[in-house]
């Protein structure tokens, strides 16, 4: 697992340790939780990415004991969930908010009074969820729906509903299980946007949950991508879409980005001369770097070949990036210190065993 920026010194907001979880059905066992550990920090968009049964829910119904591990440890805002007596629980889930994939909303209440729901449950009084909910429709933008039924609202309309219904109670941390699953790619895009806003104005911690890796592209800060009940690889967005270690997380990364490198047209580099080795490259540069200049000055120092197999330029968090294949031909002396000077220039080169190509290739 890869962690180069890890929550630093910070309490982190969320904290999962070792949990497992089992589930027994039908003679059949499920490991939905494998001992999964994760850190969020306060203020940060993190995301689970994982295919279908990975265990993405039940981990994130952890935090709010939706769902209670068989063993480990869940710590929220500093203060060890497990323990809780009843009374303390339900304190402790005011501070959480969660959206849902479906919204599960009442339909026979309006957008208010669907937003003011939890909080007639905790015996908040009258005037209160009042005051909450008048500012909560502004921050949704809803005010001019409040006295909508659900079924007259968009799929964005309602899932504006149940964000403010989560945080109707006030909360630090909002979930999300799958919020935009049910949208349209643009409708997609402005839930995404509001819930970054929200996170901004109202200081929130934000544990997402989501199979499509272009959600988190778009909106998280650090990302955790699991398999199996077990998380493969962490890290910033910006590191774990360019330097993906995993074969999983290469796969959904170029399901957004592409591959780096397209098996066909590495199938179609002519062999090396006698004597001479072919190695894929591929070079990371942070902006956009004069990548011909450099390529050109490499080949003449060390009489390498390099040849651009593919290149793009991309920005993820804001920090633009290229992201190029090089396939080097020439005396493997001189192409170890091609290799180095490059590095020495600031680049990020990772040599592409042709192998690990084939395996991603499906
Ligand atoms: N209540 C349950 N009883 C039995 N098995 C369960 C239960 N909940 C989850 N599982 C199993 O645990 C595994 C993980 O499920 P989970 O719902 O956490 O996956 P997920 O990553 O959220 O998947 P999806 O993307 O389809 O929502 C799956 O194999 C699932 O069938
Ligand atoms: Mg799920």
């Amino acid at each position: 697992m890869t962690d180069t920026h890890g929550a630093g010194s910070l309490t982190p907001a969320i904290r999962l340790e070792n949990l497992t979880r089992r589930f027994t059905g039908r003679g059949a066992e499920t490991l939905a939780l494998a001992g999964v550990s994760l850190d969020v920090a306060p203020g940060e968009i993190f995301g689970i990415v994982g295919r279908s049964g990975a265990g993405k829910s039940t981990l994130i119904r952890t935090v709010n004991l939706l769902e209670r591990p068989d063993s480990g440890e869940v710590t929220v805002l500093g203060q060890k969930m497990l323990g809780l007596d009843d009374a303390s629980l339900r304190a402790a889930r005011q501070r959480i908010g969660m959206v849902f994939q479906h919204f599960n909303l009442l339909s026979s209440r309006t957008v208010a009074e669907n937003i003011a729901f939890p909080l007639e449950i905790a015996g908040v009084p009258a005037a209160e969820r009042k005051r909450r909910v008048e500012a909560l429709l502004p921050l949704v933008g809803l005010e001019a729906k409040r006295d909508a039924y659900p079924a007259q609202l968009s799929g964005g309309q309602k899932q504006r509903v149940g964000i403010a219904r989560a945080l109707a109670s006030e909360p630090k941390i909002l979930l999300c299980d799958e919020a935009t699953s049910a949208l349209d790619p643009e409708t997609t895009q402005e839930i995404l946007r509001l819930i970054r806003d929200l996170r901004d104005r109202l200081d929130l911690t934000v544990l997402l949950i989501t199979h499509e890796m272009a959600v988190v592209k778009e909106i998280c800060d650090r990302v955790a991508v699991m398999e199996a009940g077990a998380v493969i690889e962490t890290g910033t967005v910006f590191d774990v879409f360019t330097q993906p270690a995993h074969p999983t997380t290469r796969r959904f990364v170029a399901e957004v980005i592409g591959r780096a490198v397209p098996p066909g047209t590495v199938a179609a580099l002519p062999p090396p001369d006698v004597g001479e080795e072919r190695r894929l490259l591929q070079v990371l540069f942070a902006g956009p770097a004069a990548t011909r200049a450099v390529i050109s000055d490499v080949s003449r120092r060390f009489t390498v070949d390099l040849n651009i197999v593919s290149g793009r330029i991309d920005e993820i968090s804001g920090r633009p990036y290229g992201l190029m294949a090089l396939a080097a031909y020439g005396q493997p002396v001189a192409i170890a210190s091609a290799i180095a000077y490059l590095r020495e220039l600031g680049l990020t080169v990772t040599d592409i065993a042709e192998s690990a190509l084939s395996e991603e290739g499906h």
